[in-house]
């Protein structure tokens, strides 16, 4: 891979610039200063250094985020913020994106990484990736909902949903449950509840998969997945 490719990828400033720090001797690889900023460099055998770093290579990256009501989930957007604006500047050059979108008032996991061939096998419609969420719903929940989940449920436009696993945690005129949906459809939960004549007032995805959200995280946060955790996406 080209030095300068390297650096820039991993934000150690643009092409110009690095073609700068590396006239000016601050760039060696394996303790040998390199000049020439078009050079190759084995990223991964090689050790690279940038005035006195030791530049740590990776080409993809993951993050879990507890995405906080009122972003968006894209990668940019005029006018609204984006999950991508809540992170810090040291991810902006691995370009990553969310892996499927949260509506923008639904909070909770969210996968954010630059690895095209994960997100699409945990996106894909064949895989039915199981996605587990806390909702509030305004109305009372019943085991006729259950049920009707159980079979699936047909939305506003006609589609029949997958079955859906819905559990009650709280019964009354506003009542608390959990469900499982097996694929992503626009507004999906929204809409299945819909379907029942309730409305969703909160919602929160819990876990994708084998990936659970981290309680740990506050609202906005996020972190890099363990090793165990990426082992167990890619496992998936
Ligand atoms: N279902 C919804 O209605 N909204 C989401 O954000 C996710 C699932």
């Amino acid at each position: 891979m080209r030095l300068d490719k390297l650096l820039a990828n991993l934000g150690y400033g643009s092409r110009k610039e690095i073609k700068k720090m590396c006239r000016d001797g601050s760039v060696k690889v394996d303790g040998v200063i390199v000049k020439d900023s078009s050079a190759h460099v084995d990223p991964v055998n090689q050790e690279v250094e940038i005035l006195g770093n030791v530049v740590v290579y990776r080409e993809f990256v993951y993050l879990m985020m507890n995405k906080p009501d009122g972003v968006i989930s894209a990668t940019e957007d005029l006018t609204q913020e984006t999950v991508i604006d809540l992170l810090d500047p040291e991810f902006y050059p691995f370009e990553l994106f969310p892996v499927g979108r949260l509506d923008k008032d639904t909070e909770g996991l969210l996968l954010l990484t630059n690895d095209g061939k994960l997100a699409h096998d945990l996106l894909s419609p064949k895989k039915h990736v199981p996605k587990r969420y806390f909702a509030v719903i305004d109305g009372v929940v019943n085991e006729k909902d259950v049920e009707a989940f159980a079979k699936g449920v047909t939305l506003d436009d006609g589609y029949k949903t997958l079955p859906a696993q819905l559990e009650i945690l709280v019964q009354g005129e506003e009542s608390e449950i959990e469900i499982v949906i097996h694929e992503g459809k626009y507004h999906q939960i929204k809409r299945m509840f819909e379907a029942r004549n309730k409305k969703v007032t909160f919602l929160k995805r819990l876990s994708m998969g084998p990936l659970v959200l981290d309680e740990d995280l506050e609202l906005g946060e996020y972190r890099e997945l363990t090793e165990e955790e990426l082992e167990s996406l890619k496992g998936n």
